[in-house]
């Protein structure tokens, strides 16, 4: 039987390149994402592809009864969860403490910080009955240093660094692995859902750079899931070369 990966947020960037990666690898691959239509087109491509099965799943990680119903739905052959990637989140605005929309905070933190709680908490049975798993939270250089009008976000992916400890720590008597990564700059779909589809501003991020892909991510999480199962990865941060941290960049 071949390994299982879920992956919440598949239906674009890291987590869809995470679909592809696990894929090419023999993994089967529950793809999780709000847009069923992208899902459904991820399905046909990797099952042609790859010869593994995706199982599509629609729901917003921010309704913990939906959440639930997935996961508890699951028929008995895709149960064995051995990897959950925690990728689905957004930043959404960019803007002074005193200004920024307080409706963009709500839905950062119930996405970022409680969809990834209700997810682990929903998949998590399907590791502590077998004492075996490893879970993948997707950080920030955003949770490492908070840059200016990045408030919310950073803090809900510093959120994300601090429940990556808490979980090791609590799973240890399962032997569970858990693992958070924390990439720089990727161009993704990121800057325009937080620049809410203005897309010169969204370019603009990454003009002057050579940014990290979403591919470049998905090498580097799937890495984290091939090593022996004494060892792992606790946190990890990646940048581009022409980035030093959240602040820093070298734009040519
Ligand atoms: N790109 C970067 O520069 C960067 C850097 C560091 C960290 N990150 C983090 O990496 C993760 C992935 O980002 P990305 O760059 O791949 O962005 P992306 O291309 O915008 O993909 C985000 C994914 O999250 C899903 N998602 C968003 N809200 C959701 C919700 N409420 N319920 C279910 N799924 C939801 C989206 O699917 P649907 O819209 O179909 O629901 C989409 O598949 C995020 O947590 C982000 O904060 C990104």
């Amino acid at each position: 039987m071949n390994k299982i990966v879920f992956i919440t947020g598949a239906s674009s960037g890291f987590g869809e390149a995470c679909a592809y990666r696990f894929a090419s690898e023999g993994y089967d691959v529950i793809a999780t994402g709000r847009r069923a239509g992208r899902l459904e087109a991820l399905q046909q491509r990797i099952q042609s592809t790859h010869g593994v099965r995706l199982l599509p799943l629609d729901f917003d990680v921010q309704d913990k009864a939906a959440v639930f119903a997935a996961v508890q739905g699951l028929s008995a052959d895709w149960q064995e969860i051995d990897v959950l990637i925690n990728n689905a989140g957004l930043a959404l605005g960019r803007d002074y403490f005193d200004q920024a929309n307080m409706d963009d905070w709500e839905t950062m933190i119930d996405t970022n910080v409680k969809g990834l709680l209700y997810v682990s908490r929903a998949v998590l049975p399907l590791m502590t009955s077998r004492n075996k798993g490893h879970i993948i939270n997707l950080g920030s250089t955003a949770g490492k240093e908070v840059y200016e009008k990045g408030n919310v976000y950073c803090a809900t992916k510093f959120s994300v660094g601090a429940l990556s400890q808490a979980m090791r720590i609590d799973l240890l008597r399962h032997g569970i692995k858990v693992t958070a990564i924390h990439p720089g700059a990727a161009e993704t779909e990121f800057s325009l859902v937080r620049f809410k589809g203005d897309a010169s501003t969204a370019t603009s991020v990454y003009t002057g750079i050579e940014a990290l892909s979403a591919k470049d991510v998905a090498d580097v999480i799937y890495y984290t899931s091939t090593l022996p199962a004494h060892v792992c990865i606790n946190d990890l941060v990646l940048t581009c070369t022409q980035q030093a941290n959240s602040m820093y960049f070298y734009k040519k």
